[in-house]
């Protein structure tokens, strides 16, 4: 692994996720969480201290120990359990069981994992049923000028920023994990022309009969 990926990519990440004006999406999303909560690409923590009182433990998984070196000093919250771990989302370590998570818990992350498809089936599979994915992304614009750019600068944006895409559709693909989508807000971020969706997923209660998994 490289300088850049070592060293300067976690504190750019952490900067740039830090900046106020993600704090309301963050909050939304948070702010349903319950439970045992799993939250995937977990990053430095920024979320740690949004959690509230109906969260039981915060299972986190990155894959990158640096990341989750900053986020280990944003555990001190009193009265929060966290765990965190490092594995990949696509497969999640083999202590987080089948059916023994309340809440996923994803922030701007499904841009960034390989294998967004496997992520989320692994994410289906540890869900109880009737818990519930909330997640906050940017994704694909529905305007083909805007999907257009998104196209062409991807290739060279994946390789400065941590494998983020930034015209993945991410309600197309919580589908085919088997999701049914319960509440999906949408809308461009102010000051930017990225695509950024704010959505709640709810599994389906019929999960287990829900053919569509990829
Ligand atoms: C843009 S950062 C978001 C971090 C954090 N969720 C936040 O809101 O600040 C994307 C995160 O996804 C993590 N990530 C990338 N690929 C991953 C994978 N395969 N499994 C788990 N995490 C991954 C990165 O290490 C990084 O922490």
């Amino acid at each position: 692994m490289g300088i850049y990926a070592r060293y300067l990519l976690p504190r750019l990440t952490d900067l740039t996720m830090s900046r106020k004006l993600l704090l309301p999406y963050r909050q939304r999303v948070i702010g349903g969480a319950a439970g045992r909560v799993l939250e995937i690409g977990i990053g430095s923590g920024l979320n740690l201290p949004l959690y509230g009182d109906a969260v039981e433990e915060v299972i986190g998984v990155d894959v990158s120990p640096e990341l989750l070196a900053m986020a280990e000093r944003a555990t001190k919250r009193r009265g929060l359990r966290v765990r965190l771990l490092e594995g990949s989302a696509e497969h999640l370590p083999s202590n987080v069981a089948n059916g023994s998570v309340d809440t996923v818990i994803v922030t701007w992350a499904l841009c960034s994992i390989p294998d967004v498809a496997a992520a989320l089936v692994e994410a289906h599979r540890v869900l109880r049923p009737n818990g519930s994915l909330r997640f906050v992304e940017h994704g694909r614009s529905p305007d083909a000028s805007v999907a257009w750019w998104q196209d062409h600068l991807t290739p060279l944006w994946r390789r400065c920023s941590g494998g983020c895409h930034l015209n993945r559709k991410t309600d197309d693909l919580l589908r085919s994990a088997g999701f049914t989508l319960t509440h999906l807000a949408t809308g461009y971020a102010r000051g930017h022309v990225l695509w950024r969706s704010c959505m709640r997923d709810r599994r389906n209660p019929m999960a287990d009969v829900v053919p569509a998994r990829p």
